[in-house]
């Protein structure tokens, strides 16, 4: 603990979420060291350079004291470790634990030199039952160690706005003390702190994910139809939303949900589900139609251009949301291998994510500016960036995945749902 009171925190796994966490503990100024294994990334760091691109944090990374290091070892001088290391898919589908794993047992190593009382804290996603059976073994011969779950809920393009001001927090807790002290470190925080058990906090985590994917799934299944019948689905989800059991968000119909998180989540879930006895039909359903729909913005081409083959074909926007530079899992993946296969030639554009997106498919399609790829055959939107409101698509065929209402003066104008 420093001398104001403030604790000493160190951030393992300084990603979306680690970052966020240790950028957004520094600013209510406690004293925060991030560890990391990749030395860019700590070099970029102390250098006051955000390692990825999210708007808020990329500035207010250059107003914080943050000590990064590769070195283990410097979680030692800490109070609370938060653990934010990636949970990825397994091909089955069911979660892979090493980049949880490995840090634990490193900081497991560390703790064992500790002379006094540590609190770690698992950030990551994991389906019900790994804090448990995984973490706690890891951790319990490592001397005076309390646990704790406390699941993120930021969403990626807002990440430090919902890190500052959350809806709410989850504290999952298998002992009173540790859950005070991390309570206490979210003192002021001015959203309500639910605790429960280390099951019922993973799960909590897991459902909202699966809830949200299945809102998106709805409502494109709901903007298909609307589609054929000529009706606008975004007046009918504005409809919807105005009921307060139902709300408005997460109901906006286009290519489907991508990103790190909710598609891998559902994964797990279902996996988790499946290994328990259980039938998770409306999550495997939501999975397929999420699969499907992006596939549906080649139908809405080849309905004006039958045969793709030597065609150019434009695309506006790689990342999987606006605000971020994040292409995992990505539907512009999904489209751009469909239009590889059909013998298409493919132009992009994305004002962050061409870096990232390079790193999946290089020379196989071309890079350019937003006029460059509003040259092609036809154009397909798959982000809503903001600056794609302000082009020209007169005399262009577009087929939109994202409802940019600009796009819409184009001579032929499709849009997925509407
Ligand atoms: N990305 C999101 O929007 C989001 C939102 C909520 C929750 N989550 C969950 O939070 C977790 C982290 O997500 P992310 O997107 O930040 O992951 P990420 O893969 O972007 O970041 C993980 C970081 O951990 C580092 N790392 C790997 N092994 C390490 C080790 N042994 N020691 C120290 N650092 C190590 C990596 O270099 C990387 O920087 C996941 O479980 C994810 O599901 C993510």
């Amino acid at each position: 603990m420093t001398k104001s009171g403030k604790k000493v925190i160190s951030v393992i796994g300084l990603g979306v979420v680690g970052l966020t966490t240790a950028v957004g503990f520094a600013l209510r100024g406690h004293r925060v060291i991030g560890i990391d294994i990749d030395p860019q990334k700590v070099r970029q760091i102390n250098e006051k350079i955000c390692p990825i691109y999210e708007e808020g944090l990329g500035k207010a990374i250059k107003n914080v004291e943050i000590i990064a290091t590769t070195d283990h070892g410097q979680a030692l001088d800490s109070d609370i470790s938060f653990l934010c290391g990636g949970t990825p898919p397994k091909a089955d589908g069911s979660i892979d634990l090493f980049y949880l794993e490995e840090p634990a047992k490193q900081l497991a190593e560390v703790l064992r030199m500790k002379k006094s009382y540590h609190l770690v804290v698992i950030r990551s996603t994991v389906v019900p039952g790994i804090t448990e059976k995984v973490i706690i073994p890891i951790l319990e011969n490592s001397g005076e160690v309390g646990i704790c779950i406390n699941p993120e809920f930021l969403r990626e393009g807002t990440a430090l706005e919902d890190f500052v001001a959350p809806r709410r927090i989850v504290i999952g807790e298998n002992d009173r003390r540790a859950g005070d002290i991390l309570c206490n470190l979210y003192e002021g925080f001015g959203c309500p702190i639910l605790r429960t058990d280390f099951k019922t906090a993973e799960m909590i985590k897991q459902a909202s994910n699966a809830f949200l994917a299945t809102r998106i799934s709805f409502i494109n299944e709901i903007g298909n139809t609307c589609k054929e019948l000529g009706i606008d689905v975004y007046e009918v989800a504005k409809g919807m939303g105005y009921d307060e059991r139902i709300g408005s968000e997460y109901l906006r119909a286009g290519i489907g949900f991508g990103g790190f998180c909710l598609p891998k989540d559902l994964t797990a879930l279902v996996a988790k589900a499946k290994e328990v006895g259980s039938t998770p039909r409306i999550l495997e359903e939501v999975l397929h139609l999420n699969r499907e729909q992006p596939l549906r913005m080649l139908e809405l081409l080849k309905r004006h251009i039958p045969s793709l083959k030597g065609k150019v074909i434009g695309i506006l926007g790689l990342a999987f949301k606006p605000g971020t530079d994040d292409v995992r899992k990505t539907k512009a993946i999904d489209i751009v291998e469909a239009l590889l296969d059909e013998g298409a030639q493919i132009k992009v554009y994305d004002p962050r994510a061409m870096p990232n997106f390079k790193k999946l498919f290089d020379n196989k399609i071309e890079y350019t500016s937003s006029d460059g790829v509003l040259t092609a055959d036809a154009v397909l939107i798959l982000t809503e960036w903001d600056e794609f409101n302000n082009l020209d698509y007169r005399n262009k065929i577009i087929i939109d995945g994202r409802r940019i209402l600009k796009a819409k003066e184009a001579r032929i104008y499709e849009g997925i749902c509407w």
